[in-house]
């Protein structure tokens, strides 16, 4: 089983590939799957900003191509300002609220209220949170029968 502290590793990594031109933040995303296996992914911007995806949305619907959405466990996410080697910064990165309502998409699908490692680029401060901590009274799959 990957620990905490394996996954935001596995996130800072990922965060090296951050499409990130406009905002000059990198994030990292880590998901852990039910097998122990780590499926990453990371921002993803684009010349027309709104269309931009998130580290932590990148990595869920690369898990959801892998069909396994259900099998989530644990997400690790760092994010920071870019510098020459990767982004940079020891504040542990809050998820965007798009973000969280697509982890309780997967929290549902998977019915485990499973846990959010949130990182920084540098340094060892990890705050964790529930997908329900983070999203308290969320709307989702349940809520339309979809499950
Ligand atoms: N970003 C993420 O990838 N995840 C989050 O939870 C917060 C924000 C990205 C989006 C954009 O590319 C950059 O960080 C600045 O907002």
């Amino acid at each position: 089983m990957s620990s905490p502290e394996a996954l935001i590793a596995a996130a800072r990594e990922a965060a090296r590939n951050a499409y990130a031109p406009y905002s000059h933040f990198g994030v990292g995303a880590a998901v852990l799957l039910s097998d122990g296996s780590v499926v990453t992914g990371a921002n993803f911007e684009n010349a027309s900003y709104g269309l931009s995806l998130c580290a932590e949305t990148v990595a869920l619907a690369t898990v959801n191509a892998q069909g396994r959405f259900a099998d989530v466990v644990a997400i690790g996410v760092i994010g920071g300002p870019i510098g020459p080697n990767g982004p940079t910064g020891d504040k542990p990165v809050s998820p965007c609220g798009r973000c969280r309502q697509v982890m309780n998409e997967a929290a549902q699908v998977g019915n485990r209220d499973f846990p959010v490692h949130c990182g920084a680029a540098e340094g060892d401060a990890i705050a964790t949170y529930a997908v329900s901590a983070l999203l308290p009274d969320a709307f989702g799959p349940r809520d339309l029968g979809a499950l």
